[in-house]
């Protein structure tokens, strides 16, 4: 046996940092982030807090994106425990995805046999205690780091840390991108610590979860597909179906790549008659940032 540290195929075999650009060319600075912030599409934000039991179990409340300016939301995120997740970077903030996408492609000429087909990012800028929770992202991932310092708690990619079953309600949302996590996982994470100017890739779909390091934090989570990550999501959404028609489907680590593309095409077809209807619900706001208060989290104002 290998070390790989997940059962999936991939030219990505552990976990490992690389360098970028993104500081140097001044994309994390407070004058750039607060500008950024004021003309960010108000409908393209998640504003979470999360809160964790003795267990390691964890609850959300989500945030609007409220009436503060760019400087003032900001402010919020420093002094609060806010995690502000702006999506499709692609478009709203063109600049910073464009030096982003430089510097995937001189990360992914390090693995022969990586080829991204579709790339998408979510910017993040959090507070200095906020923690992500245990999740995976049905994708590949690289984390470019731009400011603070974070700890990646990072896990094996089997049966037991990442069910395919979970896979499956995940890729079909049936529910948010959690998955179940017990205290006991830690005796198997592998942690790295990201400083400004490391970008961070692991295996496709390695389980992890995310701590900041007392300092508020930036960091551009880029996501990508190749065709076999592809064909692999798309064989989960098909065995989603088959199990929720009352089958027990085979573990996709076992398909081959024909298996694998017939059940992504399968898919296909799946969506388009509406075969997985998404469970997951519109949620009511809790709060809205603002500055001087408790977590960052002020009352619904509007
Ligand atoms: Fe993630």
């Amino acid at each position: 046996m290998s070390d790989r540290r997940t059962r999936y195929p991939g030219p990505i075999a552990e976990a490992k940092i690389h360098p970028h650009t993104l500081v140097e060319q001044g994309f994390a600075e407070d004058a750039a982030l607060a500008a950024m912030l004021d003309r960010y599409p108000a409908e393209h934000f998640d504003i979470n807090l999360y809160d964790y039991d003795d267990e390691g179990q964890v609850s959300l409340r989500t945030g609007a994106r409220g009436r503060l300016s760019g400087a003032e939301l900001l402010e919020a995120i420093k002094q609060g425990r806010l995690w502000v997740n702006l999506r499709e970077v692609e478009t709203g903030w063109p600049e910073l995805w464009a030096a982003a996408m430089a510097d995937f492609r001189a990360i992914q000429a390090t693995y022969p046999g990586m080829r991204a087909v579709k790339n998408a990012g979510q910017l993040i800028l959090s507070s200095p205690k906020a923690r992500v929770p245990y999740h995976f992202d049905a994708a590949g991932v690289v984390l470019f780091h731009l400011r603070g310092r974070k700890r990646l708690f990072i896990y094996p990619g089997d049966e037991q840390h990442l069910s395919e079953k979970n896979m499956e309600q995940v890729v079909t949302r049936q529910t948010t991108e959690e998955l179940p996590y017990r205290l006991a996982f830690e005796n198997d994470a592998q942690v790295m610590d990201l400083e400004p100017g490391g970008a961070l890739t692991w295996p496709l779909y390695a389980p992890h979860r995310v701590e900041n390091l007392d300092r508020f934090c930036v960091s551009l989570s880029m996501d990508f597909q190749t065709w076999p990550s592809r064909f692999r999501k798309g064989a989960l959404f098909t065995n989603a179906v088959i199990r929720s028609r009352g089958g027990s489907p085979r573990f996709t680590d076992g398909m081959s790549t024909p298996e694998l593309a017939a059940r992504w095409a399968a898919s296909l077809a799946l969506k388009k008659v509406g075969a997985m209807k998404s469970r997951i619900a519109h949620f009511e706001r809790d709060f809205e940032p603002e500055v001087g208060v408790e977590d960052g989290a002020g009352a619904l104002r509007s």
